[in-house]
């Protein structure tokens, strides 16, 4: 069976693991504090702080924004359910909008969707391609837009209109204008969980680059406070001569992250661009040759005059299907022996938010995109050969759906 999306591992991550264990500092330290600069470099960011998952990152954020009941965040309908999760969870409202034929967030909805109550919106680099990031900045900075905004919260008059807070957990590596995800938006958040293009088995980061006067530093202060019980000093600065009185400032959370993370993320971030990027990149552009040569496939936009992709998923669509021939093909591909996933069940879709009164027909791109998507697989260590046993699987199993070549 070729799995979906293993991890890579290696003795290098194994031997940076062991080095942390036996350092004799295993959780947030020396590790985090270097990964974060690393980050910062990587994406250009004005500076990073290092999280235990994007969902803790994403809510932190919103949190620190002042989000609260009442208030509305703009979310696409085809995401991971985190991003919308974490806006449950500080009490406000997801305003879910549909999205265009590239995935991602339509910018048109947005707009449509913005009333005073809006706070944030939240665009999602769905399989790792970037959303349209310019036409976002510029809708929020519009100045009918700003006149709507009715900010309630010391960040929110500071900023003075709507935040952008972008769900990067696919993207990191991605281009949009030459510039990566990292410093497109006020805030960006990686994910580096397990299945992700770099992974810290479980991990995140807040990427800082609100406006000015916004002071970044500071705010990168005031989260590690806020991301560790809202202590004012962290496990090692107490162990310093003289450091152990502390303080809390507030009920904060525990979403830090562990130098044994950090460790693993170190070694990834550092072959990144040379190593694995690459590797992605060749197996996207052997899937793309391949497939489209077919007329049923539906080849994804993943390099395009403004935008790269991260290469983190290859999101095939197949023309003219219904939702359960998609699902035979995916049996009929599983039988071949390979693992393919669906990126993603919309969320109007999901018992939960169905039964909060979103409903599907709302969400008519969202709709299309999800019940002709099959998902193929790209990891580091899926070899040429391997790919070609995905595409011969999609083929064969295509073909076995005989409306599809009719
Ligand atoms: C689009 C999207 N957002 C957020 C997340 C949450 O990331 P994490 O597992 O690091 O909290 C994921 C994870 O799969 C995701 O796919």
């Amino acid at each position: 069976m070729i799995p979906f999306s293993p991890p890579r591992m290696d003795k290098k991550i194994a031997d940076a693991v062991v080095e942390a264990l036996y350092s004799g500092w295993i959780t947030t330290g020396p590790r985090t504090k270097r990964f974060e600069k690393m980050l910062t470099n990587y994406g250009g960011q004005v500076t990073t702080l290092c999280v235990s998952s994007a969902s803790a990152g994403l809510e932190l954020m919103l949190r620190w924004f002042g989000l609260k009941e009442g208030d509305e965040v703009i979310v696409p309908a085809y995401t991971y359910c985190a991003t919308a999760n974490v806006v449950i969870h500080c009490g406000a409202r997801v305003v879910f909008v549909d999205i265009g034929d590239d995935f991602n967030i339509s910018v048109k909805a947005i707009e449509d969707a913005i009333t005073p109550r809006t706070k944030v919106i939240m665009p999602v680099d769905i399989a790792g391609f970037p959303c349209n990031y310019d036409e976002i900045n510029a809708l929020v900075a519009k100045p009918e837009i700003c006149t709507l905004f009715k900010p309630e919260s010391p960040q929110q008059v500071l900023l003075g209109r709507i935040l952008v807070l972008s769900d990067a957990a696919h993207s990191i590596g991605a281009i949009y204008h030459g510039k990566r995800t990292g410093s497109l938006t006020d805030i960006t958040v990686y994910s580096f969980h397990a299945v992700k293009n770099l992974t810290t088995a479980e991990g995140g980061a807040v990427c800082l680059n609100l406006p000015a006067p916004f002071d970044n530093e500071a705010i990168y202060r005031e989260l590690n406070a806020k991301a560790l019980h809202g202590q004012t000093k962290d496990a090692l600065a107490k162990t310093q001569i003289g450091s152990w009185r502390y303080d809390i400032i507030e009920p904060g959370y525990k979403y830090n992250m562990t130098d044994l993370q950090a460790a693993i993320g170190i070694v990834e971030l550092e072959r990144y661009d040379t190593d694995m990027l690459p590797r992605r990149k060749a197996i996207f552009h052997r899937y793309a040759k391949a497939l489209s040569t077919y007329t049923w496939a539906q080849i994804p936009s993943f390099e395009t005059p403004d935008k790269t992709t991260s290469y983190h998923v290859f999101p095939l669509r197949i023309k003219g299907i219904s939702e359960e021939q998609r699902d035979k093909i995916i049996t009929g591909i599983f039988k071949r022996e390979v693992a393919v996933n669906v990126h993603f069940v919309p969320l109007p879709m999901m018992t939960y938010y169905r039964d909060a009164g979103y409903r599907m027909p709302d969400y008519p791109v969202a709709y299309d995109n999800y019940s002709r998507e099959i998902t193929l697989p790209v990891y580091y260590d899926l070899t040429d050969e391997m790919a070609d046993e995905v595409i011969r699987a999609v083929v064969e199993a295509v073909e076995a759906v005989e409306e599809v070549v009719r």
